[in-house]
């Protein structure tokens, strides 16, 4: 019978997932303990629709109940604020808050827990869990506890970090009560550590307050990589962090460079037009690129900057998340309410600002009309340049440059000095074997993002004695933004590096995510 308006009507869908893309299903090899299978589900950002029915769009938020049995020997975690393990291995979760589709993620896998805060765990593979305690205890709290100071109360209860298998193909993703991420954070230093303040600042700014389409994206990243660095000013100081958002304002200019300023994808406002479009136009995966991130951090600074007044500012933080909670928003209504916020600035017409026009931040392409000040990481990032450029120099001056003393630097330092040097790169014939012979540190690092741009630096100066390195890190994770510029590298290279592409991509592939075999793929024009 058709039903009446307003009449209350439960569905009952009976339905099985196959091999859809939001749902991975690994063999015992792909885990780190490699005795048992694992799966796991990525739902943003429009695969939750081969994971359950759903109205697959930020737009909506609804509850969950869910009860999952698995086999003997198997433990399931959700995305929920509550779950109770009954007998016969059954879990049953519950999230009694609302959320988007996108937010909603299982894991069923030999995972065990350990605690590392007052609200906080580490899940990890048995093999794993002694390494992920280590690097998170005590240090959860104190972010949270910041996070809330600035932006209000965490609501979510817990907040709990998952370690996923290599393959995972992010560095972290904001699953409410339980972050997930790479094991390629377990560095043994907690230099990786930006990435689970970042993951925690989306409690507030994206799974909170959600962007409404894909094509805004950017409400839910830039605000979050602005909470992100707030949150690790209040932590580490702000040179520390300057020296971060200046590596994050490299990967910007790397992504702008290699796609053109110009491409539609580099505005914050994207267009993405539904149903089969999708295959004509751009699939909301594709805006997972550094423009949301970095050109909208560029953006939300320049609202703090009309501000002028940092404590003010973060105050409009707090009461925009707390005007906008359990909502889904585009940015018209972030931007109005900021004008309405601040009536003195919206009487001044900051929205119209030649060059900076908000509607010109939203809108066109390109390299952001605002750069915030990143001076006060100068000294940290000055010795860095100054070495790259010792390094880059024909005729090496040996003498200056062994007296400069690299061994106490942080992780981002030499990020940072690595990205001034691929840079400069190609280096003039010799140098870089001799960087790698002098600096051990970085040439035999166990630290990803640092593995990452040695092999960058390999592959633009055609370092073929080293190309094994570029092969081991393709083997050993799958994340994607390490994965791609490789690839990238590679198949813009020499015969032989070609070569090390494909090679490398058939041993690999069975083991990546699919939305990252495609776009090796298509790098590789094998599509
Ligand atoms: N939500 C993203 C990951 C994501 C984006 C998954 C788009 C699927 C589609 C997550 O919060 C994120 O931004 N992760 C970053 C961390 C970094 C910016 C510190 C990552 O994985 O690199
Ligand atoms: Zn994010």
């Amino acid at each position: 019978q058709p039903p009446r308006a307003g009449q209350l009507l439960t569905l009952l869908i009976d339905y099985e997932a196959g091999e859809g893309p939001g749902v991975c299903w690994l063999a015992p090899e792909q885990t780190a303990g490699k005795q048992k299978p694992y799966m796991y589900t990525q739902g943003q950002a429009v695969l939750n629709r081969s994971f359950f029915p759903c109205f697959d769009t930020p737009s909506i938020k609804f509850t969950y109940s869910a009860t999952v049995k698995v086999p003997e020997g198997f433990t399931a975690v959700m995305s929920a604020t509550s779950w109770e393990k009954q007998k016969d291995n059954t879990f049953v979760f519950k999230m009694s808050q609302p959320i988007p589709s996108y937010l909603v993620a299982l894991v069923v896998g030999d995972i065990v827990s350990a605690d590392v805060g007052p609200r906080s765990r580490v899940w990890a593979e048995p093999c794993l869990i002694e390494a992920a305690k280590k690097e998170y205890d005590g240090v959860i709290e104190e972010f949270l506890a910041v996070g809330e100071k600035l932006f209000g109360p965490y609501v979510w209860g817990r907040y709990d970090i998952l370690f996923m298998p290599p393959s995972f193909p992010f560095g972290g993703m904001e699953n409410p009560c339980l972050t997930f991420v790479t094991p390629c954070l377990l560095a043994g230093d907690r230099s990786l550590v930006d990435v689970i303040i970042h993951e925690i600042s989306h409690s507030w700014f994206g799974n909170l307050v959600t962007n409404a389409t894909w094509g805004e994206f950017w409400l839910n990243e830039g605000f979050t990589m602005y909470a992100q660095r707030r949150i690790s000013t209040e932590v580490y100081g702000l040179p520390y962090t300057c020296l971060e958002a200046a590596t994050g304002r490299a990967l910007l200019r790397q992504h702008m460079d290699a796609t053109g300023e110009d491409h539609p994808l580099n505005k914050l406002r994207v267009v993405i037009e539904p149903g089969l479009c999708l295959f004509l136009g751009v699939n909301p995966d594709d805006t997972y690129n550094e423009t949301p991130y970095e050109k909208g951090y560029c953006f939300v600074s320049y609202l703090a900057h009309l501000v002028g007044d940092q404590s003010k500012f973060d105050a409009f933080l707090q009461a925009y998340v707390n005007r906008f909670k359990f909502q889904s928003i585009t940015a018209d209504d972030t931007l109005a309410f900021f004008l309405e916020y601040f009536p003195e600035l919206r009487e001044k017409g900051v929205d119209s600002i030649p060059g900076c026009e908000f509607e010109r931040w939203l809108n066109t392409p390109g390299w952001p009309p605002y750069l915030p000040d990143l001076s006060p990481g100068q000294q940290l990032m000055r010795p860095a340049e100054e070495l790259a450029e010792l390094w880059a120099a024909d005729g090496l001056n040996v003498e200056a440059i062994e007296a400069v003393d690299i061994t106490g630097w942080r992780t981002y330092q030499l990020v940072y000095f690595l990205d001034q040097v691929l840079q400069k790169s190609p280096l003039p014939e010799g140098n870089v074997e001799r960087l790698s012979k002098m600096y051990p540190k970085i040439s035999k690092a166990q630290n990803a993002e640092l593995r990452l741009r040695w092999c960058q630096i390999i592959l633009k100066n055609n370092l073929e004695a080293e190309y094994s390195k570029v092969k081991d890190f393709l083997h050993s994770q799958g994340k994607q933004k390490y994965t791609l510029p490789l690839y990238r590298a590679m198949w813009g290279g020499s015969e032989t590096a070609r070569a090390l592409a494909m090679e490398t991509f058939s041993a690999t592939a069975p083991q990546l995510h699919i939305n990252v075999q495609n776009y090796v793929k298509k790098i590789l024009g094998l599509e």
